[in-house]
């Protein structure tokens, strides 16, 4: 069998995509292997969101073509993001590459590119039709209990930092019955939880006819399940977290107590021109209502620090957000300008030591909140799903997620993936829970 080495940078889209990947490859005759010396063939499916990304695969490239030098039979590709992005570019920069291929549907290309030759790099026809989505050949999934079912892809939002509707096109959503078809086909394979994934996931349906909306998928789910399987779905856009929504997480049993809700900034100022299409208030407000009716709800989000003509009143202000919302968890990111993207051209960059001091400033304090929340639910019983056995690194001998999404190790028992356990928290720490099965 041919030896396939996949490297995944960036978000959760792009670990979905490569299970596709690997499974349109396995179809093909690919097994996957861990170490690129083994391998015949090495893809990178990279991620364009932040500059750090890139400049990673870039210098991976280098090491993996030192590689084919020794072995002219390897074949070396870049997918996803940043290969959508720079396209012919990447051909005249590193002319060792075999395949280069964007996101989404043009992963099921792959193997038709691969067979295309090996003059430089083989790209997709630029005007060719792409189908959305195409359901066979399987995603090859990493874990036996946890699975990712994309259900739009591409954004319409432009926020002006962003690069995915440039790279990932604009939002289409995919059908609902080959969504549902995906989730009974892996409540029949046993599995425990499903991530129903989109860049605003609950934008979904909006291009569909009838119109669906994302509250009447959720219920659909929850229908077919019975409750049984645990429902998460992540990234949502504040605008579109709408009474329905809420009312849908309140009620549906399999709807995990846990909302991701990228805030991004506290300053309506700032907020104006990332063009994220709500006020600070209106976060709030939509905040304040999940709680009112999910009361022990956990949230979790993104912010951007430094974004151009941030002042350190506009700073200031994302702090007082963190500390009126107390989130229980979230990613903060140094702003990094965007090809392609409006506020890389704009005139007030701000400078690279102030963006970092702000980020400690945040995460510091976040940690300092997230402690306190956590301290508080030591002594309360959660249900776990374990997803990974032993870890002698974390001294674990069992960790899972909570249903609020809290990592939670234990460190007495033998517990094996896949087993949900009610478990009494033990101790608390910034980032997870200490705890033991009853
Ligand atoms: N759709 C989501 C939303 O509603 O905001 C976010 C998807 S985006 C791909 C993931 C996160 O990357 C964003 O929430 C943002 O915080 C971060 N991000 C995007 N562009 C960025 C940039 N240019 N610099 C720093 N972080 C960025
Ligand atoms: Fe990016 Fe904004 Fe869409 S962060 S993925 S343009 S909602």
């Amino acid at each position: 069998m041919a030896k396939l080495k996949l490297i995944t940078f960036g978000c959760q889209a792009n670990e979905a995509d490569s299970e596709k990947i690997a499974g349109v490859l396995a179809e093909e005759g690919f097994d996957l292997t861990e170490t690129a010396e083994d391998a015949d063939l090495i893809l990178l499916n990279t991620c364009s969101i932040r500059e750090k990304a890139e400049h990673k695969v870039y210098s991976l490239l280098g090491t993996f073509q030192k590689l084919k030098a020794q072995n002219p039979r390897l074949k070396i590709g870049l997918c996803g993001c940043l290969a959508q992005r720079e396209g012919e570019r990447l051909k005249t920069r590193f002319p060792y590459l075999d395949l280069v291929a964007g996101p989404g549907a043009m992963i099921y290309r792959i193997p038709s590119l691969l067979k295309g030759g090996s003059n430089g790099p083989v790209l997709p026809r630029p005007k060719e039709p792409l189908p959305l989505y195409i359901q066979s050949p399987r995603p090859r999934r990493e874990s036996t209990c946890k699975a990712w079912v994309s259900i739009m892809e591409g954004c319409n939002y432009l926020c002006t930092f962003c690069v995915v509707p440039y790279t990932r096109g604009p939002e289409r959503s995919r059908p609902p019955g080959d969504i549902m078809a995906e989730v009974e086909e892996l409540l029949r394979q046993g599995y425990k939880e499903i991530t129903l994934l989109g860049q605003t996931v609950n934008a979904y349906g909006k291009n569909l006819k009838p119109r669906t909306r994302f509250s009447d998928l959720l219920k659909a789910i929850d229908t077919l399940s019975g409750g049984t399987i645990r429902v998460r779905f992540t990234s949502s856009h504040p605008k579109d977290l709408t009474p329905d929504l809420i009312e849908a997480i309140a009620s549906l049993n399999s709807v995990c107590e846990h909302l991701h809700l990228p805030v991004q900034a506290g300053s309506d100022r700032v907020l104006k021109r990332m063009g994220r299409h709500y006020t600070r208030e209106d976060y709030l407000v939509k905040a304040r209502a999940l709680r009112e009716v999910v009361p022990d709800i956990a949230l979790s989000t993104d912010f951007i620090v430094g974004f151009p003509g941030e002042s350190e009143e506009d700073f200031r202000e994302t702090l007082s957000l963190l500390e009126e919302v107390r989130f229980d968890s979230l990613f903060a990111f140094n702003y990094s300008p965007r090809p392609l993207t409006p506020a890389a051209i704009h005139p007030h960059q701000v400078p690279e030591e102030v963006k970092t001091d702000r980020l400690h400033l945040l995460l510091k304090r976040h940690d300092q909140i997230a402690l306190e929340q956590n301290t508080g639910r030591v002594g309360t019983i959660e249900e776990v799903l374990v997803e990974e056995g032993p870890n002698t690194k974390l001294q674990s001998s069992a960790t899972g997620r909570s249903r609020r999404n809290q990592l939670v190790h234990f460190s007495e028992e033998y517990l094996p993936p896949g087993l949900t356990v009610s478990a009494v928290i033990t101790e608390a720490y910034s980032h997870y829970l200490k705890a033991k099965s009853r």
